[in-house]
């Protein structure tokens, strides 16, 4: 028997290396290069011998080839079609990352069993019957949806040549393991290898893959980095756990844009489709309270209205805290610093704490503005009107710098009712007929004279 021959690789990033190291040269990580057996290549293949040519592709003039547009298969889940640039394009391999437990399984059985197509949910996570009883929760009769509880590729595709399903999903890429190699499912060569055979078999009959991926506690997609430039789109489910809101973006994707955006709200019943996100994010409340703001924010292509909450109060240690979720608490110090230093307040001595509501994570810059008016409103604690709304960013300067697609922000601003916008003067602004007053202020001083 010929010698195993074996390589070191770094779990993290996929660095190959020919002896053992404690950290990895190239990610910095410690303890993650292990020893793996490496195979010959070129043995990537779906195909078990024997079964000829099923390929359905063949060489066309590029004129020949039909546009995209006809190609693509309605996913009947509108934030998903959105996100992947308006349907799954045949023969795409699309790989959905996210955290434990935020719904990755969920919402592609959901999918699954929405589709009138003929699908294929290869699970290696869960049994058939568990499986079950979520489907029965989510939608109890389906007739075209097949479940596969197998984690062997070879396997997997023995069945797929027999089924022939029109799109299949895979939950999840770890789990998975290829005869061709021998270490353990979850490896990169295993990951690597697995990949590469879906994405042959992706290509070659023209069916839609749907793989999902577990992440890293740093939030990377976990395997090497070569997964992530193998698959044609990269999604991310992200949300706060104990929220009931997630978001689907694309992180890359070959067909479309990355700014596309899908909301999702998780319920007994499986997940619901938002689509007006504005009205959710925003609280019922009718009294005005003090340290609340209102930023009329972009993501993606959507505009989406949310509430920013902060509260001021005087710091009981010597050092005051600052503590901010959903934004960037760097850019909190630096708003601060610009308040105390061009406006005059001394927040120096004050614990700031800031949080956007519905446990949704901005970083549009746009919302600075916002994020300044509810500080000084809870320092203050003076209500700002419910009508008031803001789009735009600040400056080291305490300036007032104009925003993208600032229009778009102030016709959803009107059409949620608010009556007032503040946006930079720098803006050009060719709406006409518009009810809302748009309020144009260059420097933040402004801002607190009109409002405090
Ligand atoms: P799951 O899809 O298993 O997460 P992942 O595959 O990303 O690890 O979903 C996990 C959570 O979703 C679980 O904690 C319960 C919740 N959930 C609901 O609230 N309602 C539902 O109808 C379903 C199916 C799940
Ligand atoms: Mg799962």
């Amino acid at each position: 028997m010929a010698k195993t021959k074996t390589a070191f690789f770094c779990q993290n990033c996929g660095t190959q290396y020919a002896k053992w190291v404690g950290q990895c040269g190239a990610c910095k990580e410690w303890n993650t290069v292990v020893e793996e057996v490496i195979q010959a290549p070129a043995k990537t293949d779906w195909k078990q011998p024997g079964s000829e040519d099923r390929a359905r592709v063949k060489p066309l003039r590029v004129k020949e080839i039909s546009t995209e547009k006809e190609l693509r298969l309605d996913t009947f889940d509108q934030e998903f079609n959105r996100v992947l640039g308006g349907g799954l394009v045949p023969g795409s391999l699309v790989l959905l990352g996210g955290e434990p437990g935020i719904g990755k399984s969920t919402l592609l059985l959901q999918i699954a069993l929405k589709l009138p197509y003929t699908t294929l949910y290869v699970s290696g996570e869960e049994s058939q019957k568990q499986i079950k009883m979520r489907a029965d929760r989510i939608q109890p009769d389906n007739d075209s949806c097949y479940i596969l509880t197998e984690t062997r590729t070879q396997d997997i595709f023995r069945h797929v040549e027999k089924l022939n399903p029109d799109i299949l999903v895979v939950d999840s890429i770890q789990t998975l393991h290829s005869n061709y190699i021998e270490s353990g499912a979850g490896s990169i060569s295993q990951i690597r290898e697995c990949t590469a055979e879906l994405m042959k078999f992706a290509k070659e009959t023209n069916t839609p893959v749907i793989l999902i991926g577990h992440i890293t506690k740093d939030g990377s997609l976990a395997g090497p980095k070569i997964l992530e430039h193998m698959v044609d789109t990269v999604l991310q489910f992200e949300g706060d756990r104990n929220y009931v809101y997630r978001i689907l973006r694309a992180l890359k994707n070959r067909f479309g844009s990355t700014a596309e955006l899908g909301i999702y709200e998780m319920q007994g019943k499986g997940l619901r489709e938002v689509s007006n996100p504005s009205e959710i994010l925003l609280s019922k409340n009718d009294e005005g309270l003090s340290g609340t703001a209102v930023a009329a924010t972009v993501e993606g292509m959507r505009p989406l209205m949310i509430e920013i909450q902060a509260l001021v109060s005087t710091a009981v240690y010597g050092t005051p805290q600052r503590s901010a979720t959903g934004y960037n608490a760097k850019r909190l110090n630096m708003l601060l610093a610009v308040l105390e230093k061009r406006a005059g307040f001394k927040l120096g001595a004050k614990d700031v704490f800031l949080n956007i509501t519905g446990g949704i994570s901005v970083d549009d810059p746009a919302i600075d503005l916002a994020v300044v008016a509810a500080i000084l409103s809870s320092n203050d604690d003076t209500a700002i009107d419910k009508g008031i709304c803001f789009a735009a960013e600040v400056g080291l300067a305490g300036e007032i710098r104009p925003v993208q697609r600032v229009e778009q922000r102030i016709l959803e601003a009107e059409k949620l009712g608010f009556t007032t916008i503040y946006v930079s003067k720098n803006n050009t602004i060719s709406l006409k007929n518009t009810k809302i007053r748009i309020m144009l202020a260059s420097k933040i001083e402004q801002i607190v004279e009109a409002l405090f």
